[in-house]
């Protein structure tokens, strides 16, 4: 018995010398030592043996063997688990030099686009541009464009109040008309101006409304200003914006900062209209709340939201779309 539990301890120890696998080593971890491996039969058929010294013998050299193959077993498992890692981490290793070598170019939100071509469009039309803080007071969203506390058109706006006063004296701007009266108040006519900004209403977000959005508001202040040079301005950044093949028209409406006012549309090439915005000719209360003489001076105005028009030039039906920041769609633009 002891030259067999010697011969298997050999055997044994050169197959795990040779295992390639922590898969390889379980088995002869079981086949060797395991409930029915060769050293648990060895150790029931020391039952077998005649004498008291001989099975003390064998038990001895069995124990000693079966350490030894426990030692190998332990070993070996160290030395493939190091190599297995080694190969599993060159197999992940990322390779990076591609970012080295071509970084990839980020470009402008696509309401950032749509923001620097109208700015392009109205400089190219003689205007200036000019911007105003997004938290404003009541005097300027409201009352100085003609909308004293008790006015109906206030209900139309939702607005947004900040906690600043809690009479709702100050509110965050939900369009960009108060920036015609900071205009008026600081800049000598003639004044040819845009002004872009973001605005705020209190509105649930859905396919078509974000509670926060950009508008571009455009105001116009010399002498004998008439209806016909806001519809002529209104038709020239039609086409300069969108293309020759595009024309303008304007729908009676009704603003409380333009009298008359006017609701503006443009016409596809295919001959269906989209509404715009709205437009007018400035009212003599905010003309007088602005710090001019409406018997001096006239003008027009016009407002439209930003984010429409990039919805409308790049065809895009969701306008959460635009905010989600998922890379799949910013990408497309
Ligand atoms: N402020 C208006 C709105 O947010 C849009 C507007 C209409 C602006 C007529 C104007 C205007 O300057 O003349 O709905």
């Amino acid at each position: 018995m002891l030259d067999e539990v010697t011969a298997v301890r050999d055997s044994g120890l050169q197959r795990i010398e040779l295992a390639t696998s922590l898969d390889e080593i379980d088995r002869l971890d079981a086949e060797l030592l395991g409930k029915k491996g060769a050293f648990a039969s060895f150790k029931t058929s020391l039952a077998s043996l005649a004498t008291v010294d001989e099975k003390k013998a064998a038990g001895q050299a069995l124990n000693a063997a079966a350490a030894t193959i426990t030692g190998a077993i332990g070993a070996r498992r160290v030395v493939l688990a190091a190599a297995e890692r080694t190969r599993v981490l060159a197999a992940e290793r990322l390779d990076l030099t591609e970012e080295l070598t071509a970084p990839r170019r980020g470009h402008a939100h696509l309401v950032t686009q749509a923001w620097e071509r109208l700015e392009d469009v109205f400089i190219g039309l003689g205007f200036q541009v000019a911007e105003g803080p997004e938290v404003e007071t009541d005097f300027y969203n409201f009352e100085a464009l003609n909308m004293p506390r008790s006015h109906p058109a206030r209900s139309g706006f939702d607005t947004l109040f900040t906690d600043y006063r809690d009479d709702g004296s100050v509110l965050l701007r939900t369009h960009t008309s108060p920036v015609q009266i900071r205009v008026m108040q600081t800049v000598e006519p003639p004044i040819y101006m845009i002004m872009p900004g973001r605005v705020f209403r209190r509105d649930t977000p859905d396919a078509t409304h974000m509670p926060v959005f950009h508008q571009i508001e455009g105001l116009v202040i010399d002498r004998d200003i008439t209806m016909a040079h806001l519809a002529g301005t209104i038709d020239a950044f039609t086409k300069a914006f969108f293309g020759g093949a595009f024309t303008s028209r304007l729908r009676p409406n009704y603003f409380p900062f333009t009298e008359p006012s006017a609701e503006f549309d443009i016409q596809r090439p295919d001959g269906t209209w989209i509404e715009l915005g709205g437009c007018g000719m400035v009212h003599p209360n905010v003309l007088r709340a602005g710090g001019l003489d409406p018997e001096q001076w006239s003008g027009f105005a016009f407002g439209f939201g930003i984010d429409r028009m990039a919805r409308e030039r790049h065809g895009v039906e969701d306008i959460r779309d635009m905010y989600s920041n998922d890379i799949r769609f910013v990408e497309q633009f």
